[in-house]
């Protein structure tokens, strides 16, 4: 019989991924049937996996007696918490990463497997306090390792879609297409395609499990620096580039008002000590090669995305 894998962010970008890999692959297709969750199963994206062959449960993370159902009988799970933007303060994530972990933990999961990212307070000595989407991640992470569930913890990179889809590139009048960051263009940016690869990197773990029990995976294609990012942009589209040093004030004034400081301090973090403390991506692309995948570099991405640019 075929354990069950529960898929929260069924819906979105992240469990989307793992979804499509697990259904696309030989293996883990038959070991597995699939169990999305979504708050709203009637909507469009969830209904697609229906058709898919894919089990739906409406679930709300900020709600324990309805996660028993999700996960109940499930022998692994994928969890993906998102941040409450523009509430500052708001601790939701942490709770929602909390609950999810508690309720594994009466289930008996045997593998959960977290969308984490390190603690940029602890990290950063203290001097970047305000990167909560970053930090509580790390808080749950820590609360999973000390829950005693079986996990692994898989830390997505720098998505290649926030230059693709957020605007990020800006035009400018003379046709060039600007990239302005508080940090300089030597600084290292993980990339991935986080549509494409993260589910690589998840499906690497669970054929791999007794390998990367407490384990930290390094989600990205490679290091990237502003000015590779850029030239590998030209060289594809065609287009003019420009890198652009802004200062502090200028960056945080080119987003919403709740959401300055946090990209602010996030960016100086990538730039020192780093988005991975510069820890090597070596390990994680040897387990994602032995799982018989590969990452998407930057540039295929592009090559790929091309007509919709
Ligand atoms: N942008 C970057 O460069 C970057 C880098 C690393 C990490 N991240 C992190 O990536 C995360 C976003 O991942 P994503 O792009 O996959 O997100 P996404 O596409 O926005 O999807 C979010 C998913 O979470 C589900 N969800 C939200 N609230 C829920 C709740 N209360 N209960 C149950 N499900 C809930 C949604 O499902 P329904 O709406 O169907 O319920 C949706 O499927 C964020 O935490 C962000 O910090 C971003």
């Amino acid at each position: 019989m075929s354990k069950i894998i529960t898929v929260f962010g069924a819906t979105g970008q992240q469990g989307g991924s793992v979804i499509r890999t697990i259904l696309q692959d030989e293996t883990l297709s038959k070991e597995f049937k699939i169990r999305g969750v979504s708050r709203d199963t009637s909507k469009p994206e969830a209904q697609v996996l229906l058709k898919q062959g894919v089990e739906l449960v409406p679930a709300d993370m900020n709600s324990k007696e309805s996660l028993v159902k999700a996960i109940q009988g499930s022998h692994s799970v994928f969890l993906v918490t998102t941040p409450a933007w523009g509430f500052a303060g708001s601790d939701a994530e942490l709770v929602h990463g909390k609950n999810v972990a508690d309720v594994a933990k009466e289930a008996g999961v045997q593998h959960l497997i977290f969308s984490s990212l390190l603690d940029v307070t602890k990290e950063s000595g203290g001097r970047l306090k305000h990167v909560p989407h970053f930090d509580q991640k790390a808080h749950v992470e820590q609360y999973i390792r000390s829950s005693g569930v079986p996990a692994t913890f898989v830390l997505p990179g720098y998505f290649m879609n926030n230059y693709t889809s957020s605007g990020m590139l800006r035009k400018g009048d003379d046709d060039a297409y600007t990239l302005a960051y508080p940090v300089g263009k030597d600084a290292q940016f993980p990339l991935i395609d986080i549509a494409g690869d993260l589910g690589k990197f998840v499906a690497a773990a669970l054929k791999n499990r007794s390998e990367v029990l407490g384990a930290q995976v390094f989600a990205a294609a490679d290091y990237y620096t502003p000015t590779r990012i850029l030239a590998e942009y030209e060289e594809v589209t065609g287009r003019k580039t420009r890198f652009v040093q802004v200062d502090i004030e200028t960056y945080k004034s080119f987003m919403p008002r709740s959401m300055g400081e946090e990209m602010l301090e996030n960016h100086l973090f990538i730039e020192s000590p780093g988005y991975y403390k510069g820890q090597s991506l070596q390990e994680s692309h040897a387990l994602l090669e032995k799982a018989g995948f590969q990452t998407t570099t930057w540039k295929a991405y592009l090559e790929r995305n091309k007509a919709s640019l």
